[in-house]
């Protein structure tokens, strides 16, 4: 796996910007910091004059906002994603899309050997092409050179709107593998091909690849140029070493990204991510609770779906059973949002599944 990455040397610290951000670490109630130009009002608070969602407008450090970062490596890679885990990824906050790109393509560049970047023929932007999909697309990337840089839609192909299957993606998973070709992800319309933020990143996860995020159009945040780069690295080491140089990267470029639209999708992401995790202890509870009931039938089926709804398998006089015995409104075809769950309601929930499953055939 990108092996290259090994060789990256850690970049020297920045004088000036080094002191400026650990200044911020320093708990001492009478620290000054006169590193950086920044304005600071009497009582040496910075000064906020426009602001709805941040808390000040001080510069970011030159990879952003961490908590952004987190949550977008979440995003792009899943919440299991054994890189992150091993912390082997870096995530760093860029302009939208575009910049993430760029900032990518400035890093390989640099350090990375080989320089033949393949986009599909039909893109929305420039660069050698390979045919889009089907034979021709596996034949081009056949006869690419190893180590060439192979820029790939996650999802929502712009401009022709079809995306490989599955199974396309393994073919040409394997093709790049094979070739020790380098992927790269430009994710611009996560959840707008499927409606699943999820489903529209198994491409990516599939290929645990680097790749450019962007918030523009799935968070309708287009001018705040919020975006993101990921690296995957081999090893928490490399990783530190490729941030180092990725900060080199930016620092001459525009310094540090936008405070504002971060925020934004910070605490959108915060929010819904804690919502899912409350959809996915709900699945749980209710499976526990069917369990201790020794409610007859395989409930495993609630665990193993994802997202909002899940399936219950009750028949419609089932599901009538409960509207009118337990004052629980379902679907007819048994259908219930988890989203609606709470622990307390879920004890009902299984109550009632239980006495329709074993009272109505
Ligand atoms: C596939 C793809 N990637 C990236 C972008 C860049 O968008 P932005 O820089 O606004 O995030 C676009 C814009 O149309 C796009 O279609």
């Amino acid at each position: 796996m990108n092996s290259f990455l090994s060789s990256v040397l850690p970049a020297p610290e920045d004088p000036v910007l080094s002191v400026y951000f650990a200044s911020r670490e320093d708990p001492s109630p009478v620290k000054l910091n006169l590193s950086g130009g920044s304005y600071r009002t009497e009582e040496g608070k910075p000064l906020v004059l426009f602001s709805r969602w941040s808390q000040n407008k001080e510069y970011l450090p030159l990879d952003g906002l961490a908590d952004f970062n987190k949550l977008s490596a979440k995003l792009f890679l899943g919440d299991d994603s054994p890189a992150s885990k091993e912390d082997r990824v870096v995530t760093i906050q860029c302009l939208s899309g575009t910049g993430s790109l760029r900032v990518g393509a400035e890093f390989l560049a640099k350090h990375h050997q080989e320089r033949v970047v393949f986009v599909s023929n039909q893109t929305w932007g420039t660069i050698p092409k390979f045919s889009i999909w089907r034979v021709c697309m596996l034949e081009d990337l056949g006869a690419a050179p190893s180590g060439a840089i192979v820029v790939l839609q996650a999802c929502a192909h712009n401009p022709t709107g079809v995306d490989p299957t599955l199974d396309q993606w393994e073919q040409i998973r394997k093709i790049v593998r094979s070739k020790s070709l380098l992927p790269f992800f430009d994710n611009a319309y996560q959840g707008f091909a499927s409606g699943s933020l999820d489903i529209d990143a198994q491409a990516v996860r599939m290929f645990v690849a680097d790749g450019a995020q962007s918030f523009a159009k799935n968070m309708g945040l287009y001018g705040e140029r919020i975006g993101a780069l990921t690296i995957v690295c081999i090893s928490k080491d490399v990783a530190r070493k490729v941030h180092s140089q990725v900060l080199l990267v930016v620092r001459p470029m525009y310094l540090s990204p936008h405070i504002h639209g971060a925020s934004i999708v910070t605490t959108i992401l915060k929010k819904s991510f804690l919502r899912f995790s409350r959809i996915v202890s709900m699945r749980q509870q209710l499976y526990d609770a069917l369990q201790a009931r020794g409610t007859p039938g395989d409930w495993s089926h609630i665990n193993k779906q994802i997202g909002m709804f899940s399936f219950t398998g009750l028949n419609e006089m089932q599901v009538r059973f409960i509207a009118k015995e337990y004052h629980i409104y379902m679907t007819y075809d048994g259908r219930i949002s988890m989203a609606g769950l709470s622990s307390k309601t879920v004890l009902q929930l299984a109550d009632a599944i239980h006495a329709a499953v074993t009272q109505i055939a």
